[in-house]
């Protein structure tokens, strides 16, 4: 139960200060950092999809803006209720955010406390492990296995030590691009130690192309121990338009409600909800054009004996045969903006699959940097 005077203790500088984090921190992380960028610069550091706003949502937004000036909260029911229904979950099952982020942050800050640490794996998505060391959780980080898959076992063995936790799992992993197979998921869900939650981001699944990649949406559905956390940032093209979400116990989602900032803007919110409604077309025209892309790329790869490790989402890590910090640094030089270094993976560049077009320069910048 959040008092007011435990609160106001959360409102110090540190909070302030983490109301600030994801701006500065992306700004941070991002490979380039000056302003003398080429104008072309091709941007492949942020795993966004070139397909773009789809146009159906497009339209919706364009219709909803002169409407804007209202804060139109009366729509808000028909709208959660639409994005739940797209996944067969109940309304009260879904908490809509600004960005899965908004969703991320309150299920870090509301399931991890002094005592319960958030476990997960090194490295993965870093906002979520951010936020709890800002707000002094603990944080148990446990390494990949060699084939840079999460050891679903150690994940269970630090829950069990610690007497309760949040583990989280971003399935398929950034920035390994790797996933947690079906299998592996299935024996974390049943072997949750008590006072355990399992929290599954799940930004890239739509990519997947894996029998064995499978969502953990099903646990939600049946009431077990899972929050699920979506985004429209990703397949659905939609990252500046800021919506994700949720799917989680209805208790949960109602505890937890208060902690959101607002609703999302009215704008994003109906122009998802056009987007779910051409979701048959969207998701597998766009799965399809990105692996066709990120399957010429891996061709390329393999040709020339470079490593990478074989990619579930829209981003591939490629061994770059030497610590890749330089690589990184280099690349922008040359019109390229790859991922930034994502440590202890140190010899390792992500790059995001953009256009056909995009990833020919990615692969002659590539080329003449390894070169070098
Ligand atoms: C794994 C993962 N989860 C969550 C996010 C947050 O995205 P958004 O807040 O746009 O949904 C990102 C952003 O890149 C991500 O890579």
């Amino acid at each position: 139960m959040l008092t007011r005077r435990g609160f106001a203790a959360r409102i110090g500088a540190g909070a302030a200060a983490l109301r600030m984090l994801p701006e500065m921190a992306y700004a941070q992380r991002a490979a380039v950092q000056n302003a003398n960028m080429p104008s072309d610069m091709v941007w492949l550091n942020a795993n966004e999809n070139p397909a773009g706003i789809p146009r159906a949502a497009l339209a919706a937004m364009s219709e909803t803006l002169p409407t804007a000036w209202r804060y139109r909260y009366q729509d808000f029911r028909g709208i959660y209720a639409a994005i739940a229904k797209s996944e067969d979950l109940a309304p009260d099952q879904v908490m809509v955010g600004s960005g899965s982020s908004e969703a991320l942050h309150i299920a870090v800050d509301s399931l991890t406390s002094a005592t319960r640490p958030l476990i997960t794996v090194t490295p993965t998505y870093e906002g979520p492990v951010e936020l709890a060391r800002t707000l002094g959780r603990p944080v148990v980080l446990t390494k990949l296995r060699p084939d840079y898959t999460a050891d679903v076992h150690k994940l269970v063995e630090e829950a069990a030590r610690a007497r309760g936790g949040l583990i989280y799992i971003c399935n398929p992993n950034n920035p390994t691009s790797a996933m947690t197979s079906k299998q592996e998921l299935d024996w974390l869900v049943s072997n949750l130690p008590p006072d355990t939650t399992l929290l599954v981001d799940e930004a890239y699944i739509h990519f997947g192309d894996s029998p064995n990649l499978a969502s953990a949406l099903p646990y939600v559905r049946e009431g077990k121990n899972v929050i699920v956390t979506r985004t429209f940032s990703k397949i659905y093209g939609m990252a500046g338009m800021r919506v994700g979400f949720a799917a989680a116990n209805a208790e949960w989602v109602a505890r937890v409600s208060p902690l959101r900032i607002n609703v999302i803007s009215i704008v994003s919110a109906k122009g998802v909800v056009a987007a779910l409604e051409d979701r048959q077309n969207i998701l597998p025209e766009r799965k399809a054009a990105m692996s066709k892309t990120r399957g010429e790329l891996c061709a390329w790869l393999k040709e020339r004996n470079l490593r990478f490790i074989e990619p579930q989402a829209n981003f591939i890590m490629i061994d770059v045969g030497r610590n890749a910090r330089e690589f990184i640094s280099e690349m922008p030089k040359l019109g390229v903006a790859p991922g930034r270094p994502f440590p202890p993976l140190d010899n390792m560049l992500r790059v995001t699959i953009g256009t056909g077009q995009e990833m020919a320069k990615f692969r002659d910048v590539f080329w003449k940097v390894y070169k070098t």
